[in-house]
């Protein structure tokens, strides 16, 4: 089989990482990837929806696996579809669960899916009333996509105002702020929970908790994600079942019902409150670092799975699971989230993936002319690792970090904290 996976980050990385293992896969090629995605893949310099559409066909590519959320709210898998080509991820229409917080809040919400009341503006003055009326802590959200920075968790009614002011008024985020969404404030754990979905059905794919503040002990601006680990001991496997039953499975069945069945792997965020688990949102991709340990753990053929997923044949399928615990520690470029220096040359990159059980994943990396390879982004690498028990997986993972030779990067050092704190 012929594989395309599109993006070029450490999701990706570890999508191809695990496919490359399947004995059914052929080729593999990835769209745009990256240095570390290059050693299991040729990478192709394309981007744009029609231009993928044609390389698949020209290539007679077998399926498409599309990673991040922006090419499938753009309409790449409806553009394949119409092509005849196989994908892996769902149509516009049912990437709107993550398109649009205002539409998904309405789904969850018809669907009786447990989750945070919640009403919908266009109009400033009206969503500044309404925050008047309900008080801090509140959660103010952009509508559309904005590269995860759409969302202000208030814990004073002033900066859920400014929040207000800042998407509404100043327009920060373009048109994604037109709507917000205004919601209320959720305590406790948050997983992040995985489905394969097939249209009519989700099989579960595992669970995972990522570490989004920049800082050791969770502090510091938000993230992308600085590490994530799988198992999440906070969920118990009766847990997970409950989640798929209750989260997920009516969203599955509530859009089918609206004649935009969901094709692909669907991101419950969900919050593990003291009434129980509650959804935040759906992302309509696996999560970047998640996804990396989720293939770490992942016994299963993945190309076999993604393919039952995008032919409507979940039947049966039951991905197969490592008991050991993996961890990813996430090195970023010095600065991030903030403004960083691109460029910088990262030695050490074999050393570090010669502890056992480690693979160094690139989630933003190019080879220069040299040969070296140098940091081209913000999240850099994930340095990935498998262990028995999470001390193990996380002992291994900064024997790895402290193996790289980048003085121009960083990482968390605390990685795993509230799982290792309940294992003890
Ligand atoms: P999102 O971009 O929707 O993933 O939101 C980013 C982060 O904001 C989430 O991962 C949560 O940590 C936090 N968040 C979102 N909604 C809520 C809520 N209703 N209550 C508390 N925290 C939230
Ligand atoms: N790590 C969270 C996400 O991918 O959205």
């Amino acid at each position: 089989m012929k594989v395309l996976v599109v993006g070029g980050g450490g999701r990706e990385h570890a999508l191809c990482w695990k496919l490359a293992q399947s004995p059914k896969l052929t080729k593999l090629w990835c769209a745009p990837g990256n240095a570390g995605i290059a050693s299991v893949a040729e990478c192709v310099a394309l981007s744009a929806v029609p231009d993928l559409v044609a390389f698949a066909k020209t290539h007679a590519v077998d399926l498409v696996v599309v990673g991040p959320e922006a090419p499938l709210v753009e309409g790449l898998a409806d553009a394949c579809l119409a092509a005849g080509i196989r994908v892996f991820g769902p149509t516009a229409a049912a990437a709107a669960l993550e398109g649009s917080k205002g539409f998904m809040k309405d789904v969850v919400a018809k669907a009786g899916i447990p989750t945070a009341w919640y009403r919908r503006f266009t109009d400033i003055t009206q969503a500044k009333a309404f925050i008047r009326e309900k008080g801090a802590p509140i959660v103010v959200k952009t509508n559309g996509l904005a590269a995860g920075k759409g969302v202000t968790v208030a814990m004073t009614e002033a900066e859920a105002l400014e929040a207000v002011d800042a998407m509404m008024g100043a327009k920060l985020f373009g048109p994604a702020g037109d709507e917000v969404v205004i919601e209320e404030y959720l305590e406790g754990e948050e997983i992040s929970v995985f489905a394969l979905c097939d249209g009519t059905r989700a099989v579960f794919m595992g669970a995972a908790q990522d570490h989004k503040r920049v800082g050791d002990g969770d502090t510091g601006p938000n993230t992308g994600g600085m590490g994530a680990y799988s198992p999440a001991p906070v969920a118990t496997p009766a847990m997970e079942q409950g989640i798929l039953t209750h989260l997920i499975e009516p969203a599955v069945a509530a859009m089918a019902a609206m004649g935009t069945p969901y094709t692909g792997v669907l991101f419950a965020g969900v919050m593990v409150t003291k009434d129980g688990p509650k959804l935040l949102e759906f992302n309509v991709r696996f999560g970047d670092p998640e996804c990396q340990v989720l293939m770490a753990r992942l016994d299963s053929d993945l190309l076999d799975i993604l393919l039952a997923a995008a032919e409507g044949c979940l039947d049966g399928v039951s991905p197969q699971w490592s008991p050991d615990t993996a961890l990813v520690v996430v090195m970023a470029a010095r600065g991030y989230p903030g403004t960083y220096e691109k460029g910088t040359e990262i030695r050490g990159l074999d050393a570090a993936g010669a502890v056992p059980g480690v693979v160094v994943l690139h989630a933003g990396t190019a080879r220069a002319a040299s040969g070296a390879v140098v940091a081209t982004g913000g999240r850099v690498l994930g340095v990935t690792a498998r262990g028995k028990t999470v001390s193990q997986a996380r002992e291994r993972a900064y024997d790895a970090v402290d193996r790289l030779d980048w003085p121009q990067g960083f990482c968390r050092r605390d990685i795993g904290w509230r799982a290792i704190a309940r294992a003890e």
